[in-house]
């Protein structure tokens, strides 16, 4: 067993945040939260401390959707909106990772920078090819990220970038077979969106996911042509989570990326399924998609998580995303007359942490029993203050300002990464 010492910051429910100046993290010996204490009691007097001094030890981040291959194209291509970007620049980007020296170059570099800004935890898109899919997983492993990562499925509409029906199912079953040897990491079914995959596809995969017990992935409402064109896909469908739905693939844990433009009907429909909404803000502004009813979502008891959705967003960072979610909030307060409610940077904070984080299994905020998620934050490089500033200050401007430089340490699954 050990202990942790530093200014303790956690995220124990929605809005509301814990601050111990100078607390503690017990740990038991396989890295799990033994307690969270202000002082240390008597028993665990003896333990080893590792002492983080007048540092913040936050929660580690969850990002809850983006697209390692198309990390190469990150802060490129952003003048076009959802179907024109992806056929100019999105799938000529992905294809590339046919090349598996390539991939293995690419993900290395993406593993690393992901714990290098705190993120522990992810639901991610890889492309359609099976081996840099696995290539990704290694990497993600061998850095300490852990999460769900999925092969894409999409057997139509994609220029450039195809697999036949045939490949597509084949393929999946062999990427499956080989997901076994991951220990942090595990396989998501990923039919890439309605418009990229034939009914008899989806149709597959719903019903591979229940054989398998399998989790799902895919976009959501992003974008109005996109909409429009899922009508005309499926004429039968009312709406288009109607489309996942048909095919068993709308169900608990189910993430859809963007839903910016659901409407209260597809918002019931998330809450009675369970399924989770990865709100990426950055991505719906750059791509001219929309702002995202978060405040609204949230009311009506949806679970609502962060997603970086690199390379439509341009910030790997999730304490980017997260300040990038509050400032569209504050644009959807400013088109309501200041009627809605801004998130506050607790609460953006909550979305990029604990409300990823319970994907996985665990509680809110540092809780007993779940394995150590954990960043370490030096603040000591900020401009001095014009007066003292409290720990939850501290915090604040940490979400604004910090850098990967700030981040001194990661911890995750209970293990020191960095
Ligand atoms: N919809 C289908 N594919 C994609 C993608 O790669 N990025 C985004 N933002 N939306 C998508
Ligand atoms: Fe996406």
């Amino acid at each position: 067993m050990q202990v942790l010492r530093g200014n303790i910051v956690h995220a124990p429910a929605l809005g509301e945040l814990e601050a111990l100046e100078h607390g503690f993290i017990v740990l038991d010996d396989d890295g799990t939260i033994v307690s969270v204490c202000p002082t240390l009691p008597e028993e665990y007097a003896a333990l080893p401390v590792v002492d983080y001094g007048d540092s913040l030890v936050m929660q580690s981040f969850a990002d809850m959707h983006l697209h390692a291959p198309q990390y190469p194209m990150l802060g490129m291509g952003m003048d076009l909106p959802l179907l024109e970007w992806l056929n100019t620049y999105t799938f000529v980007t992905e294809a590339r990772f046919s090349d598996n020296d390539y991939a293995r170059r690419i993900y290395k570099k993406l593993a690393a920078d992901l714990i290098r800004n705190g993120t522990t935890r992810v639901v991610m898109f890889s492309s359609l090819h099976t081996d840099a899919t696995l290539i990704l997983m290694e990497e993600l492993e061998r850095a300490g990220v852990t999460g769900y990562v999925g092969k894409v499925n999409m057997d139509r509409n994609c220029e450039g970038l195809l697999e036949t029906t045939e490949e597509s199912k084949r393929e999946t079953l062999r990427w499956l077979d080989a997901c076994d040897r991951f220990k942090y990491v595990k396989p998501i079914l990923t039919p890439r969106f309605t418009p990229a995959c034939t009914d008899e596809l989806m149709e597959w995969l719903g019903k591979l996911a229940e054989e398998r017990g399998l989790y799902v992935q895919s976009h959501l409402s992003e974008n109005q042509s996109e909409i429009a064109w899922v009508r005309e896909l499926h004429p039968d469908c009312r709406q288009y989570w109607e489309t996942y739905d048909k095919y068993g693939l709308w169900k608990d844990h189910t993430v859809m990326a963007h839903c910016v433009h659901s409407d209260a009907r597809e918002c019931a429909a998330m809450r009675d399924a369970n399924v989770v909404v990865a709100h990426c803000a950055g991505s719906n502004i750059n791509l001219c998609s929309g702002v995202s009813p978060i405040r609204k979502m949230l009311r009506e008891g949806i679970w609502v998580t962060l997603g970086s959705d690199i390379a439509g967003g341009a910030a790997l960072p999730m304490y980017r995303v997260a300040t990038m979610s509050i400032r569209a909030s504050k644009i959807k307060r400013i088109e309501s007359s200041w009627r809605e409610e801004f998130l506050t940077v607790p609460e953006g904070y909550y979305l990029a942490t604990s409300s990823g984080h319970r994907y996985f299994g665990a509680k809110d905020g540092f809780a007993v029993g779940d394995k150590l998620h954990a960043i370490v934050v030096s603040d000591a490089d900020f401009t001095e203050a014009a007066r003292p500033l409290s720990v939850s200050e501290r915090f604040e401007r940490a979400m604004y300002m910090m850098s990967k430089d700030s981040i001194v340490s990661v911890w995750s699954e209970g293990r020191k990464v960095l």
